[in-house]
């Protein structure tokens, strides 16, 4: 883990939504480019040059060598000098990688159920990516991601590759349809009791998403039967300085920064008002 900024050149931009773009970042220092080790889960501190540095979880999977992606949503004064002037070519700062990550060899022989809601499949992918990558150590791996809107649904393409070509079971809902869309409707804790009825036994549960949906989404799981300890999720409200010295991320006795993101629902127990 580094902790001066290494200086990373963007290679590629992607539009994912109208307000998220997802940056592929590789090293200047082409050495870094293999040496550069992280964990689905795991988050970077990212510097613009300029205007100000945002924490960011690595939304590509370590087995894809070479360069690593971020997915950023337009949402404060940061992100929005990042989408008005992050071109192809531009150099940034990178830090990290820092927090812990998902508990991979715990998934193994697993059913997966991934949940995610906006821009909270982010993280996701970096784990889906892995494990897609080792497919047959997994049993069945279910995808339950919500959107505002049709136009708000992140890695279109990508999630359709995951259902053709790797058996996920795909269930996709938004909040508000428009005239073509013809999959689900409704908030996905709803989706998820009355739609998709997941096995319980042998499953582990993974969800990102804005707080609200996670609330709702481990009270709907708790109630159908899972054990809190099978269900996992990343919190990465309120980060900051990402190294545990700001202070704004504190919850409870932690900090989501070095004790998390990731955490289970075991662990949560104790946190005020996240279920
Ligand atoms: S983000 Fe600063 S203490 Fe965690």
């Amino acid at each position: 883990m580094e902790s001066l900024p290494m200086i990373c050149f963007v290679e590629a931009i992607k539009e994912e939504t109208p307000d998220v773009r997802t940056y592929r970042l590789k090293f200047k220092d082409q050495q870094k480019n293999t040496n550069f080790a992280w964990l689905p889960g795991q988050f970077v501190q990212f510097s613009l040059f300029g205007s100000g540095e945002c924490t960011f979880c690595i939304a590509s999977s370590p087995t894809r060598k070479g360069s690593f992606e971020c997915s950023i949503k337009k949402v404060g004064t940061v992100t929005s000098d990042i989408h008005d002037l992050l071109d192809e070519g531009r150099e940034i700062g990178i830090r990290g990688p820092y927090g812990n990550s998902f508990p991979i060899e715990e998934l193994k022989k697993k059913n997966l159920l991934f949940i995610g809601g906006g821009i909270g499949i982010a993280p996701l992918r970096s784990l889906i990516q892995y494990v897609l990558d080792s497919r047959s150590d997994y049993c069945d791996i279910t995808l339950l991601y919500g959107a505002r809107t049709p136009i708000d649904i992140m890695y279109k393409n990508e999630i359709e590759d995951w259902e053709k070509k790797h058996s996920v079971k795909v269930i996709l809902t938004v909040d508000k349809a428009d005239e073509k869309w013809n999959k689900c409707i409704g908030h996905v804790p709803s989706v998820l009791e009355n739609i998709v009825k997941p096995q319980i036994e042998n499953t582990k549960v993974i969800t990102c998403g804005p707080p609200v949906m996670i609330k709702f989404t481990i009270q709907s799981l708790i109630k159908m039967g899972f054990q809190p300890r099978e269900i996992i999720t990343t919190l990465e409200m309120k980060m900051q300085c990402g190294i545990g010295k700001c202070g704004h991320c504190n919850i409870g006795s932690m900090y989501i920064c070095k004790d998390g993101p990731v955490f289970n629902c075991e662990q949560l127990k104790s946190f005020p008002g996240v279920y």
